[in-house]
């Protein structure tokens, strides 16, 4: 509803020839290619590192009883990349790949939260959207079906 209105204001502006402070914030010439680039790249090797480096990064040697009370981390279990945090005395476990593009979440001792450190998704400790772009839950992952790396 605004854009329309704003868009109405600058072509009426433009039709009797009058100056229009927007208009130059609504040329569509205003993207630089060039400069944009260089962000795109920069976010994109970002990503890249996220996405091989914490899947070599984790450490084996732990198991889901070594977290603490209100902490997360990820485990890796049977080969699969984990999610358990232990909230509140119960030990919640989900899959630690991100919905959206499959990087490693993190966990957020602030939030409570797992944070994908690729494009921003946020999820529940028990692995509920809580921001996307990712618009899919993490997978729930019972720890009793699974031999834990002890
Ligand atoms: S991979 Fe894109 S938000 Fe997680």
């Amino acid at each position: 509803m605004t854009n329309s209105m704003v868009s109405a204001m600058i072509l009426s502006d433009l039709v009797m020839g009058r100056e229009n402070d927007w208009s130059k914030l609504y040329d569509p010439n205003r993207f630089k290619p060039l400069t944009s680039a260089k962000d795109l790249v920069t976010q994109n090797i970002d990503v890249a590192k996220h996405f091989v480096g914490d899947r070599i990064s984790v450490p084996k040697e732990e198991s889901a009883d070594d977290i603490t009370e209100g902490e997360g981390r990820v485990l890796e279990i049977d080969g699969e990349k984990t999610a358990i945090c232990k909230l509140d005395g119960a030990v919640h476990s989900v899959s630690a790949t991100c919905t959206h593009m499959g990087c490693i979440v993190a966990w957020n001792n602030a939030e409570r939260s797992w944070d994908c450190p690729c494009h921003g998704s946020r999820f529940n400790y028990d692995g509920t959207v809580i921001q996307g772009p990712a618009n899919e839950d993490l997978k729930e992952v019972s720890l009793s079906d699974k031999k834990k790396s002890d």
